[in-house]
């Protein structure tokens, strides 16, 4: 994944694992520590550990790996506590397609978080008018729904009230990625079917409340259109700093440029070898036309 305006992308430090001794406490604490702490290890392995580590020149956790002493999940979750990410154990139902919790020590992650500093720069200011945000592309399977889930998590990462809507009540995707199954949702709320028990937090990770799209309606269009649409964001924003929404395909229907609108700003997908630079070009250009200001584009190479 590329982020363009590179110019305002600042670099984020890389996540390492680089532990080399087991003492050390609080948020500087060691992966050997943190494992110890945990119970994950005796502190004869740590030590057995330590002792591979120096005579092979390898990080602590890439040496337990390979006596055999700690399993992926062992490193992935003392490196979560190390760098303050969620930890979501491989067992989890939330799909792996969400790599920002996974892997969060993944080049594609850090590209994430390049894009949230770089919509941080250009939208997010804390002031109401600003806590939304429409990924949206023109064409279908561009990755909107993957990006905007992963973007989510990312910036709750950061320790921001995030709130991932999926106004994709088409073909939704979130209730998927983050297993909720079926409830009620955005299409629910807007129908007044519901109310704000809708939103879910998700309990691995803090920080993140999801609202799926509902049950699929008839009129998506007309429910987007109505009054109750604005009035959810306003006072969602109260509760959250932070709304990403997941849309349709915008040559599809006109779910995106609606949602685009009611929350004044689009981030554009485009997939490579896929979107069809006119159809993005005439989108874009639509876009604009409806005030929507555009914050940024991904080219998605996957
Ligand atoms: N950057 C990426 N890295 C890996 N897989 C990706 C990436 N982007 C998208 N995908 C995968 O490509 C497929 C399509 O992505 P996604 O569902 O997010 O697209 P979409 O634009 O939301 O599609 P739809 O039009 O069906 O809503 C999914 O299986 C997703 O996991
Ligand atoms: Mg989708």
């Amino acid at each position: 994944m590329t982020t363009q305006n590179s110019q305002i992308v600042r670099s984020v430090p890389l996540i390492k694992a680089s532990s080399n001794v087991v003492t050390g406490s609080g948020h500087g604490r060691n992966m050997g520590a943190i494992l110890i702490d945990s119970g994950r290890l005796s502190t004869g392995n740590a030590e057995q550990i330590m002792v591979f580590q120096r005579e092979n020149g390898v990080r602590f956790g890439e040496a337990g790996r390979a006596l055999g002493l700690l399993t992926d999940d062992d490193v992935r979750f003392a490196l979560s506590v190390q760098f303050h990410y969620s930890y979501i154990p491989s067992g989890s139902s939330l799909s792996h397609e969400l790599v920002a919790a996974y892997q969060p020590d993944s080049l594609a992650v850090e590209h994430l978080r390049m894009l949230r500093s770089q919509l941080m720069l250009r939208w997010f200011n804390n002031s109401m008018e600003r806590k939304g945000l429409s990924v949206v592309s023109a064409g279908s399977g561009d990755g909107r729904s993957y990006i905007a889930a992963n973007l989510a998590i990312v910036f709750s990462q950061l320790g921001e009230r995030t709130l991932l809507i999926d106004a994709d009540m088409r073909a939704p995707s979130q209730h998927r990625l983050f297993s909720l199954g079926k409830r009620a949702g955005l299409s629910d709320v807007l129908a007044g079917r519901a109310g704000s028990e809708a939103v879910v937090g998700i309990g691995a990770l803090p920080n993140l409340s999801v609202l799926t799209a509902g049950a699929i309606p008839p009129n998506p269009q007309e429910l987007l259109g109505r009054q109750s649409f604005s009035k959810l964001l306003l006072a969602l924003g109260e509760d959250f700093d932070v709304i990403i929404m997941d849309t349709p395909p915008a040559s599809a229907c006109a779910d995106a440029h609606t949602v685009a609108v009611r929350t004044g700003a689009a981030l554009i997908v485009a997939r490579q070898d896929r979107s069809s630079m006119s159809q993005l070009a005439q989108f874009t250009h639509s876009l604009r036309e409806f005030g929507v200001t555009l914050v940024g584009s991904v080219l998605n190479d996957a």
